[in-house]
């Protein structure tokens, strides 16, 4: 109703009601017959400045200095919302370096920084002044040729529109349909979440490199999902803009700035929240001893299809049947990552004490495990040498969700890379090949990882891992 009042030409989304728009109607047609009177409508018009003024507008007649002082008030507006600048999202300045500092998106404004947080940006806050965040352009190819500007509430940009309630901006560099990137995106909204009276969003803003994009991947949106609730992307549908929220958290940084304590509870309360939305009770897996007081050991081989999957998983899935086998309690289970909706793979992996896969995205499902559960990583030919720092990720995946890293196995048979001293071209060429497999190395592994299982279960007492109060948010 107050934005109804002073600020012309702004539209609201979602679509709110203008309870005072009929009264106002109906008072200018009776002031259009007072003819002397109309002047006063551009008094009532521009007292924006004055929510508490007298009721009886009648008063700045009586009062000449008003007059002019209102007036000069509604030229400063005017002048403030021209004066808004509108900067690229997507800072090309920064281009060599697009991940450091402020990073190159809205590279102008500083994050806050909290212990053992991750960085975020609120607005409207103490530090933009009591200004929201306004954007303009819904370009999807190129960041820079959307913008950004803060704007107070009270002298938002001409014709903007009022986007209402709480927005979660997430910008990455990487990608919001990668289960791994998308995950990475995703944790720390749930991080400021629990941090603030797990306040929900009203909408998501879905940013990379400051391109516009409307959707998650599906993994990463059931995450969201169960979560967060069924909470729309927004595509800026009314045009080009501006946009200005009415409050709005940014993430840029991904996870970092969050400290290991603060990740375990994170993942505590997605894996809780996610095995709630998919109605998966751990409670209900079974006995975790057998009838002989042998701990029951569920092994879990992941499989991917295509790049990174086993040159011959026959021979593989026979490997680990053999040694599960001769393990008493242990029980296998094989299944393809890709062949599973979202709930069940939440419902395999809360079955699963050790994890074995390939590397890969899929692997990031081993957040649904219970915490301590252990992981087995393979590793194709070359990725050893030439894949850097990188090819760690779900050893860090495993530290940030509780999980024990059981080590990699690296493939060493295959082609060799052409020009061996190329490091990106030969990483190229290993990128994604298929794995091989040595039948006296997993044998030795599995059993080892599974006699370390077996005497963790045997010290811990049943059901101690289920922490009721993780899905508190
Ligand atoms: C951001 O931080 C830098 C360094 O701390 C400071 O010089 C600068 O004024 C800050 N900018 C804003 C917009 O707060
Ligand atoms: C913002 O500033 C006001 C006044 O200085 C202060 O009372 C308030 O605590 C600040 N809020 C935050 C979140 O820092
Ligand atoms: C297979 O693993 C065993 C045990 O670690 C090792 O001694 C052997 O050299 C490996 N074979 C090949 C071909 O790498
Ligand atoms: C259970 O979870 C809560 C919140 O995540 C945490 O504060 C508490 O320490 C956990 N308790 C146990 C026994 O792990």
């Amino acid at each position: 109703m107050e934005m109804e009042t002073h600020s012309t030409g702004l539209k609201i989304l979602p679509r709110t009601k203008y309870p005072c728009r009929f009264t106002l109607t109906k008072l200018l047609s009776f002031l259009l017959i007072l003819l002397p009177l109309v002047i006063i409508l551009h008094f009532q018009a521009s007292s924006f400045t004055y929510p508490t003024s007298p009721s009886w507008p009648f008063s700045y007649l009586y009062n000449p200095t008003h007059s002019s002082q209102s007036e000069q008030i509604e030229t400063l507006t005017t002048k403030l919302k021209d004066s808004i600048t509108f900067l690229p999202l997507k800072d090309i300045r920064y281009s060599k370096f697009p991940l450091e500092g402020n990073t190159w998106f809205m590279s102008s404004l500083n994050s806050t920084f909290e212990e053992n947080e991750p960085r975020y940006l609120f607005f409207p806050s103490n530090s933009s002044k009591g200004r929201v965040l306004c954007f303009k352009g819904r370009n999807s190819r190129d960041g820079t040729k959307n913008t950004y500007a803060l704007a107070w509430p009270d002298a938002l940009p001409p014709s903007a529109t009022l986007v209402e309630g709480l927005t979660f901006v997430s910008n990455t560099y990487f990608t919001h349909e990668n289960i791994l990137h998308g995950y990475n995106a995703i944790t720390p909204f749930v991080s400021w979440s629990m941090k603030n009276q797990c306040l929900k969003p009203s909408r998501w803003v879905l940013l990379h490199w400051g391109e516009v994009k409307t959707k998650m991947g599906s993994w990463v949106w059931n995450l969201a999902k169960a979560m967060f609730g069924d909470v729309a992307v927004e595509i800026f549908a009314n045009g080009d803009g501006p946009y200005c929220f009415e409050k709005a958290v940014v993430m840029r940084h991904d996870m970092e700035g969050m400290g290991e304590q603060k990740k375990l509870r994170v993942f505590d309360l997605l894996r809780c929240k996610a095995r709630e939305a998919c109605s998966v009770d751990p409670m209900g897996r079974g006995k975790e001893m057998n009838e002989k007081g042998t701990p029951i050991i569920r092994l879990t081989l992941l499989m991917r299809r295509g790049a990174r999957s086993f040159k011959n998983e026959e021979v593989v899935k026979g490997i680990f049947r053999k040694e599960c086998e001769r393990f008493e309690g242990c029980v296998l289970s094989v299944i393809q990552s890709d062949d599973l909706s979202f709930c069940d793979q939440v419902r395999a992996m809360t079955n699963t004490d050790i994890l074995a896969s390939p590397h890969g995205a899929q692997q990031t499902n081993m957040l649904f495990m219970d915490r301590g559960s252990s992981v087995m990583e393979f590793f194709p030919k070359g990725w050893l040498e030439h894949a850097g720092e990188g090819q760690y990720v779900y050893h860090w995946t495993a530290t940030d969700t509780g999980m024990k890293h059981q080590g990699g196995w690296w493939d060493t048979v295959g082609e060799e890379c052409p020009n061996p001293e190329q490091e990106l071209e030969c990483f190229t060429f290993y990128k994604n090949s298929r794995i091989g497999h040595n039948e006296t190395y997993f044998t030795e592994w599995a059993r080892k990882v599974l006699n370390e299982v077996r005497v963790t279960k045997l010290k811990q007492a049943p059901k101690e891992h289920v922490n009721s109060s993780a899905c508190e948010c």
